[in-house]
């Protein structure tokens, strides 16, 4: 059954929606698209052909899977289950996957919403970014059936390198949480480690040739070095958006009662970014943060 899925909606056109859509037009799907800014979704038709709508509705009608990438909590349910949302639109046996970082309580909301008519859901929140988006090797952290899951991971293979059931609903934001989590405090050990370097007068360029053969190395070390020596910051992972994903992970911890003290901190550094006029400026401006605070 899940082979035979070939018109699919897409919501939400920004910097991951957009390739994420276009790798499903390219696999010769039928991609019906919606964006709020109207003009992002002609100008994704005018690049990969399929259909443009003026409402989440509208787009979701005679869609088998509908796909979301927006903001945050609330941006999903305005174009979900709000006026002209995208769950008006969709037939009994259809499909809804999220791919929205968002949290657990939002994604057991939907999974409830669409279970009362009949369709199925998917949270589906990914990692690796915009150039993940571009490459079509995103990692997919998934809640759901397994019936769902094998319905939609086809689809979302177009775009997903690795595409993983976690559990039940609310499963994948919970994994992302973890991603998220793993991420904050290991930013700032680098950007501490490039700080210190930078003070005691080594060349951090041959500093991190060297660490990163050893078990100082990372994702973030590997990809952020050269632009954090440089301090450069415009591009990446929005801090807004890191802030909007810390706030997530601390409530939820606060409801689990895990104790994520370090995170909390670096949630902390990451307003005083924003402060600095950096809530768009890549999450690796940890650095600028410390340089600025240590040229006082
Ligand atoms: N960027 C990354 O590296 C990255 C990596 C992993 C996960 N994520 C997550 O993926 C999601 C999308 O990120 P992004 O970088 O693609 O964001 P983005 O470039 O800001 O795009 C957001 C998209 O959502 C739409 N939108 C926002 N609020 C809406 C609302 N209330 N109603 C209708 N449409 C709305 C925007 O429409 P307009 O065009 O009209 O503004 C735009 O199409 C976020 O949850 C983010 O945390 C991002």
């Amino acid at each position: 059954m899940s082979q035979d899925i070939s018109t699919v909606a897409f919501i939400g056109l920004g910097v991951m929606g957009y390739p994420m859509a276009g790798h499903l037009a390219r696999a010769g799907l039928d991609v019906r698209v919606y964006n709020r800014t109207a003009a992002k979704a002609e100008a994704w038709v005018d690049e990969y052909g399929g259909s443009h709508h003026p409402t989440p509705r509208e787009a979701a009608t005679g869609a088998e899977l509908v796909l979301v990438c927006v903001g945050n909590d609330d941006d999903v349910r305005q174009v979900t289950t709000g006026e002209h949302g995208a769950l008006s639109g969709m037939a009994t046996g259809s499909l809804l996957v999220d791919h929205t970082t968002a949290s657990a309580d939002l994604a057991e909301e939907l999974d409830a919403a669409c279970r009362k008519q009949g369709t199925g859901f998917i949270d589906a929140p990914v990692s690796g970014g915009q150039q993940g988006a571009e490459n079509g090797a995103l990692t997919i952290m998934c809640g759901g059936s397994e019936t769902d899951f094998a319905s939609a991971e086809p689809v979302l293979s177009h775009y997903g390198r690795a595409v993983t059931l976690m559990g039940t609903a609310g499963s994948g934001q919970l994994t992302k949480m973890v991603n998220q989590i793993c991420i904050a405090g290991l930013v700032q050990g680098l950007a501490e480690g490039l700080h210190f370097a930078e003070q005691a007068g080594l060349d951090q360029q041959r500093v991190v040739d060297v660490i990163s053969q050893g078990a100082a190395g990372s994702w973030q070390m590997e990809n952020r070095h050269k632009t954090m020596i440089a301090d450069q910051y415009e591009h990446g992972f929005a801090v807004n958006w890191m802030r909007k994903d810390l706030g997530i992970c601390l409530e939820q911890a606060r409801r689990l009662q895990a104790r994520l003290p370090v995170t909390a901190l670096v949630d902390q550094f990451y307003g005083d970014v924003q402060v600095m006029g950096g809530g768009r400026w890549d999450t690796s401006s940890l650095l600028r943060r410390l340089r600025t605070l240590g040229a006082r």
